[in-house]
């Protein structure tokens, strides 16, 4: 009897040292705080995990392009995405530092998130939920590619963002990506009062 618990929980030591080691490749781009190595490559931790797992789907499906990321996901097994996806949630969102949006700016993107609705999905504090994206935060520039991205189609896994994305005068898209960059929230707000 001993024994045969000795090996369970061997066998659960190995799967979790197992996510340790797929994580830290991610750490390479991501960072190994969570900050990543360059404003063009998104935070991951504290992200939303449905949204987590659904991008890495995405790249290995091949919906969503990346010449860095696709590389990386392309051996992965369903289970391995989801339990990557668990692991960075559970992490704390990096304060990356960004300003707070000017007033001009920050009146000029409240009026595009208003007449979109980005809030309905994204929720007050652009914390998000499950499969929707935390912006606030956020790089800026990267904020900036995705929302560019999304209204021209080079993003094309959710057909729901473009048409948003296609609705928005294309000059409210750098204001909205200031303001979300430079809110400062604390991840666990709204999520079930964790
Ligand atoms: C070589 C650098 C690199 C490595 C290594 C890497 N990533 Fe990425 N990752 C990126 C870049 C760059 C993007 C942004 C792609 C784009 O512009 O659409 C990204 C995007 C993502 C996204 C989408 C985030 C969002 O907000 O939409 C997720 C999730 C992700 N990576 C998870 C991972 C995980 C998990 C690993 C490790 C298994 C990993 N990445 C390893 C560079 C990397
Ligand atoms: C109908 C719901 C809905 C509305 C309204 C909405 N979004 Fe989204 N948004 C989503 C979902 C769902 C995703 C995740 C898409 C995916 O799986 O790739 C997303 C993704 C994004 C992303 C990508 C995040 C990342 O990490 O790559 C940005 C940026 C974004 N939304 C900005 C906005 C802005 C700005 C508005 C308002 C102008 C808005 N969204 C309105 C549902 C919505």
């Amino acid at each position: 009897m001993l024994f045969a618990s000795a090996l369970v929980i061997g066998g659960s030591a190995i799967a979790a040292d197992d996510i340790e080691q797929k994580a830290q490749i991610c750490a390479t781009c991501h960072g190994a705080d969570g900050v990543p190595i360059n404003n063009t490559t998104p935070v991951i931790w504290g992200q939303d995990e449905g949204y987590l797992y659904l991008q890495l789907r995405d790249f290995q499906k091949g919906t969503r392009k990346s010449p860095l990321m696709e590389p990386i996901v392309a051996d992965l097994e369903k289970q391995d995405m989801y339990d990557l996806a668990a692991y960075f949630t559970n992490k704390k969102w990096p304060n990356l530092g960004q300003p707070s949006a000017p007033s001009d700016v920050a009146a000029k993107a409240e009026s595009a998130a208003k007449s979109i609705g980005c809030r309905g999905c994204h929720l007050d504090h652009f914390q998000g939920d499950g499969t929707t994206a935390r912006l606030a935060g956020q790089w800026q520039e990267y904020l900036l590619s995705q929302m560019l991205a999304f209204r021209d189609g080079s993003r094309g896994n959710n057909p729901g963002m473009s048409d948003l994305m296609k609705a928005t005068p294309k000059e409210d898209l750098e204001p909205l990506s200031k303001y979300l960059a430079g809110l400062q929230v604390d991840q666990y707000i709204g999520r079930g009062g964790r």
